[in-house]
C-alpha cells in the first residue's frame, strides 16, 4: 500500500484484518514515526485498535522502503493524494505517477498496480505507459479500485461497502483474468458477505468514483437551495427533505442542509469532474453549477451571521462550535469554517472556537486571531453570538439555559439545525437556522 493517509491506512489495515499481509509505505517522516510507534496520525474511530491488533498479529507493517514492500507482493495499491491543481481544478496526478515510477523501478516479476486514489479518467492508461517506459521488460497489469469510505465511518464503510468497483484493461490482448483473480481473492471476505462487486473497464471504474461523489454533492446542493427557498416562502426544509426522501427513488440520505459541503473529496472531485467533462468536450453542467453554488453558499453563511448581528460584527465576540468539515473527524480540508471564520475575522469579530477533534488541524488554516477554547461552554463564554458550524453530537445536548449563563448576548446561528427552534426562542434567544422559520424576537 503506497501512502499511509486516510485511505491507505484504513484500506491497508482492513485488508490485514481480512487476513492479508500488508506493508504500508509512507514517505512523510512524521506520519511514519507515529505509525511505527503505534500512534494513529488521523482521528478515525476504532482505527487505533484495529491497527494495533493487526500489527501485533504480524500482518501489518509500516516503512519507507518501496522495494521491500513491493517485493513478492500480489498487488501494489497506490493510495497517495490527488489534490486539486490550482487554477484549472483538475486533479493533480503527480504523486500517483511518481509513486508508480518508483514501483516500476523496483518491481520483480508480474506486478499488479491498483489505483485506490481517486484519479481522472485516463490515468490507468497513463500509468501503463509510465511503467512500460520505465521497465519495458516488466510483466504487469493496471487496475482501478476506487475507494468509497467516508471519514468518521471509514472502517465500517470499508468492511461493509455498498459495492466494490474493480476496473481492468479490457482492451488488453489475452484479457485481464489474472488481475481480476488477484483482486477477487483479496476481496473474498466481502463476497462471503454478499457485497456486490462490479467488474468493469479502467475508464468506467475511474469515472464511477467521480460520478458517485458528484451526485451526492449535487444532492446536498439541491437541498441547500431548497432550504433557502423554504426560508423565503415560510416552508420547513426538514419536512421537505424527509418527505421527498421517503420516495425510494430519491432516498433520504444526503438531504441535510448545511453551510456547504467540504472535506477532502467532494469539493475537489466535483471540480475534477467538471474539468474531465470540459476536456472531453462533454461539459457536466449540473456539476459546474453545484461547484459554483457551494462556493457561494459558504460565503453567504458568514453574511448571515453578520446580518444576525444587525449588519456589523466589529468588536463583537463570536463563539463557534465545530470547525471540521463534518463530525467524527479532525479533517479541516475545505471545511465551511475556513470561509466563514475568515469573513468574520476580516469584519472585526473576536472568535472563540471549539471543536472536539479538529483544534490542532484548524490552527494551521484558520485566522491567527482565533482563540481556541477547552470545551463548548468555554467557547460560548462572553459570546454575543454563538454559531454552530459542525454537528458534533456533544453539542446537541447543550441546554439553552446553560448557554445563557455563559453568553453575553442572546443570538444563535445554528448552521446545522442541531437545536429545536422553539426551545431556543422560549429561552429568549434570537435563533436562526437553515430552511426553518427564523425565531428572532421583534420588539
Ligand atoms: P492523504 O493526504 O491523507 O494521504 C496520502 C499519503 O500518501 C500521505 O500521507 C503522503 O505522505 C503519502 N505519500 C505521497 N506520496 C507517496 C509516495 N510516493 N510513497 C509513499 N507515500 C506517499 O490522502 P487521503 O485522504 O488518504 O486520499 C488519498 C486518495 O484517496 C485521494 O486520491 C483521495 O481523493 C482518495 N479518497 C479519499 C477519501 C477520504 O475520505 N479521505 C475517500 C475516498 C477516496
Ligand atoms: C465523501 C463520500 O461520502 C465518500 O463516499 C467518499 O469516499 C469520500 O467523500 P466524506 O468526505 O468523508 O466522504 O464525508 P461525507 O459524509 O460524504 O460528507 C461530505 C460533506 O458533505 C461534509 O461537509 C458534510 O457536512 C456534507 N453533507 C453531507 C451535507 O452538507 N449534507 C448531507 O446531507 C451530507
Amino acid at each position: 500500500m503506497i501512502g499511509g493517509g486516510y485511505v491507505g491506512l484504513v484500506s491497508g489495515t482492513c485488508f490485514a484484518e481480512f487476513g492479508t499481509d500488508v506493508a504500508i509505505v509512507e514517505t512523510n517522516p512524521d506520519r511514519l514515526t507515529a505509525l511505527r510507534e503505534g500512534r494513529i496520525p488521523i482521528y478515525e474511530p476504532g482505527l487505533d485498535r484495529l491497527v494495533a491488533e493487526n500489527v501485533e498479529a504480524g500482518r501489518l507493517t509500516f516503512g519507507d522502503d518501496i522495494a521491500a514492500a513491493v517485493k513478492g507482493a500480489d498487488a501494489v495499491f497506490v493510495a497517495v493524494g490527488t489534490p486539486s491543481r490550482r487554477g484549472d481544478g483538475q486533479a493533480d496526478t503527480s504523486y500517483v505517477y511518481a509513486a508508480v515510477e518508483q514501483v516500476a523501478r523496483v518491481a520483480e516479476g508480474y506486478t499488479l498496480i491498483v489505483t485506490k486514489s481517486t484519479v481522472p479518467v485516463g490515468t490507468g492508461r497513463e500509468i501503463a505507459k509510465i511503467v512500460h517506459a520505465t521497465r519495458p521488460d516488466l510483466d504487469f497489469d493496471v487496475a482501478s479500485n476506487p475507494e468509497f469510505l467516508r471519514e468518521g465511518n471509514a472502517i465500517v464503510d470499508f468492511m461493509k461497502p455498498d459495492r466494490v468497483i474493480i476496473g481492468t484493461d479490457q482492451a488488453k490482448p489475452g484479457g485481464t483474468q489474472r488481475a481480476q483473480d488477484i483482486l477477487r481473492k483479496l476481496y473474498r471476505p466481502l463476497y462471503l458477505l454478499e457485497r456486490p462487486i462490479v467488474f468493469t473497464g479502467l475508464e468506467t471504474a475511474e469515472l464511477i468514483k467521480y460520478a458517485a461523489n458528484s451526485f451526492l454533492a449535487m444532492k446536498i446542493t439541491f437541498i441547500n437551495e431548497i432550504s433557502d427557498l423554504c426560508e423565503k416562502v415560510g416552508a420547513d426544509v426538514n419536512d421537505v427533505a424527509r418527505s421527498i426522501g421517503l420516495d425510494g427513488r430519491i432516498g433520504k440520505k444526503f438531504l441535510h442542509p448545511s453551510p456547504g459541503f467540504g472535506g477532502s473529496c467532494f469539493p475537489k472531485d466535483t471540480r475534477a469532474l467538471t474539468a474531465i467533462g470540459r476536456n472531453a468536450g462533454s461539459p457536466v453542467r449540473l456539476i459546474e453549477t453545484t461547484v459554483a453554488v457551494n462556493e457561494l453558499r459558504m460565503k453567504a453563511m458568514g453574511e448571515r451571521v453578520i446580518a444576525l448581528a444587525g449588519g456589523d460584527v466589529k468588536g463583537l465576540t463570536i463563539g463557534v462550535l465545530g470547525l471540521t468539515f463534518k463530525p467524527e473527524t479532525d479533517d479541516m480540508r475545505e471545511a465551511a469554517s475556513i470561509v466563514v471564520l475568515d469573513q468574520l475575522d476580516k469584519a472585526g469579530a473576536q472568535i472563540r472556537a471549539f471543536d472536539p477533534a479538529g483544534m490542532e488541524t484548524a490552527r494551521a488554516v484558520l485566522p491567527k486571531a482565533v482563540t481556541y477554547c477547552k470545551d463548548a461552554l468555554d467557547a460560548a463564554t462572553g459570546a454575543d453570538i454563538l454559531v454552530v458550524l459542525t454537528e458534533w453530537n456533544e453539542f446537541r445536548s447543550l441546554s439553552p439555559e446553560k448557554l445563557k449563563t455563559r453568553m453575553t448576548g442572546r443570538k444563535v446561528a445554528d448552521l446545522r439545525n442541531i437545536w429545536d427552534p422553539e426551545s431556543l426562542k422560549e429561552a429568549g434567544f434570537d435563533y436562526i437556522s437553515l430552511g426553518r422559520p427564523d425565531m428572532v424576537h421583534t420588539a
